[in-house]
């Protein structure tokens, strides 16, 4: 990568870490497709819309920040998933990339299932309509009050994480009378190639039960002999942000062998192999995710060719992408505030927002991209930080970009590919609001999740 200096403002070829901001975009006023939702353009005025408003009339209607999802974007990344694998697996949306009731109901609609790992997800999921047996209930620490709640909705699966938990849904589902069908989340071992705190097939992390040493083995075996539990299948979650599916195939091989094992010393073949989610998506142009159809096309060859040198019945099988589905369709705006100027290093762009609604730069050294959407500019590029509000240092939304060296407070910005865990992880930090989400489509924009007030912190604080 060139690390030249820059043109105008602060030179900064000393400090620019290595990435692909390392030149400034040929135009700046250029929306790249890949990570912008599908009906995002930039009109002759210069102006940007999204579902055909433009983001002054948003900011003016919504105010800043706030987060835009684009409908049709949404349903139609959900019907491509859908389609991609067709009748014989099923795709759980993962709720924790973001879940409103508004969703779940896109969701429904879409012919999806959902996945919820907590007592708030499933109340949201059921309270929009979702039926419960295509909802899916994950965990590593699931509530005895959870575990109650799910079974007694009748959920499709639990996904069992631990030797605990094979008895204790064993025992609340006989207590009400029920026989509750459960997956059997185990690790497989895989290093995944992505963040740390996001991979989750290695041995050393909280979740699932390891294959190594015969543990998940036996925890099959403790489950086949509990009349209060169905054994319908065998899960595996690698991880989050993958761009690549040799990771998959390694956890496909490990759970097709354990399911082999399982039909040699029991004598049955579990019907069901869930492959979880984690396909990346594009945060930058340097990203370049897979298309919902061709991971479809892999994973299922995979399972397939793994499922016949052991010769096993193929199980039907299931996935649960939440990012892939999310994250493209939605940018975040925020009004330009001050803007700081560091000789020989680069310029501060302070927004009305920050880490309570981006925790994942500060988190997960997430790389992200900006534009200016309220305007075109001319203006040299320059090298910038969009910083939040926020009383620390580490408060970035975007650590590297370049925008128009004559930007100015007022000014409105947007980074795209927040759909996912941006409005999920946010916060009230420094008693900042969380901002709403608003759907857009074809000409309507409606708030589906509404800003916080001082009031409703208030009414939280009741010392
Ligand atoms: N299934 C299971 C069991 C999961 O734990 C997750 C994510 C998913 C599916 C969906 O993964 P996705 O397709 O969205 O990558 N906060 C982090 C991501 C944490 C993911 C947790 N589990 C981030 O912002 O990158």
């Amino acid at each position: 990568m060139s690390r030249s200096a820059h043109p105008a403002g602060p030179r900064h070829a000393d400090v620019l870490p290595e990435g692909h901001y390392a030149a400034p975009p040929a135009d700046l006023n250029a929306l790249d497709p890949k990570v912008w939702a599908q009906t995002v353009t930039r009109a002759d005025d210069g102006v940007v819309s999204v579902g055909g408003i433009d983001v002054k009339a948003l900011a003016e209607e919504f105010g800043t920040p706030a987060y835009f999802v684009d409908e049709a974007d949404f349903r139609a990344r959900a019907r491509a998933w859908r389609t991609a694998f067709g009748q014989d697996a099923d795709v759980f949306y993962a709720g924790k990339a973001f879940l409103s009731r508004a969703v779940v109901r896109w969701l429904h609609e879409e012919g999806l299932n959902l996945d919820v790992c907590s007592g708030g997800e499933l109340a949201t999921a059921l309270s929009a309509g979702m039926p419960a047996d295509r909802i899916a209930f994950h965990g590593n620490n699931k509530s005895t009050d959870e575990i109650h709640r799910a079974v007694e909705a009748g959920v499709g699966r639990i996904v069992l994480d631990s030797f605990q938990e094979i008895v204790r849904v064993a025992h609340i589902a006989q207590s009400l009378g029920r026989r509750q069908r459960v997956q059997i989340r185990v690790t497989v071992g895989v290093e995944a190639h992505t963040h740390e705190f996001i991979a989750t097939a290695h041995e050393d992390q909280k979740f699932g039960i390891p294959l190594a040493g015969g543990q998940a083995a036996e925890a099959v075996r403790r489950a086949l002999k509990l009349d209060g539990l169905e054994l319908i299948g065998i899960h595996s979650h690698i991880g989050s942000q993958i761009f690549d599916t040799s990771g998959f195939e390694v956890a496909a091989h490990r759970v097709v062998g354990l399911l082999r094992d399982i039909r040699d010393e029991h004598g049955v073949e579990l019907p069901e192999i869930d492959l979880g989610g984690g396909l990346g998506i594009a945060y930058t142009s340097a990203d370049d995710p897979r298309e919902p159809h061709e991971i479809a096309k892999a994973l299922t060859e995979i399972v397939n060719r793994e499922c016949d040198a052991a010769r096993l019945r193929t199980p039907r099988i299931s996935v649960e992408p939440g990012r892939a589905i999310v994250g493209p369709t939605a940018f975040t705006l925020y009004e330009v505030g001050t803007i700081k100027p560091l000789d020989g290093l680069r310029t501060y762009v302070s927004v009305d927002g920050g880490m309570s609604d981006n925790i994942r730069t500060a988190l997960y050294d997430a790389e992200y991209s900006v534009a200016l959407v309220s305007r075109t500019s001319e203006a040299e590029p320059m090298l910038a930080r969009v910083v939040g509000k926020h009383c620390e240092s580490g408060d970035i939304v975007v650590r590297d970009a370049f925008l128009p060296a004559d930007l100015a407070p007022g000014d409105l910005i947007a980074v795209p590919a927040t759909g996912a865990y941006c409005r999920s992880m946010a916060s009230n930090y420094n008693h900042v609001l969380r901002p709403p989400v608003v759907a857009v489509n074809d000409g309507q924009a409606r708030v589906i999740v509404r800003r916080e007030t001082e009031e409703d912190l208030l009414r939280l604080d009741v010392g």
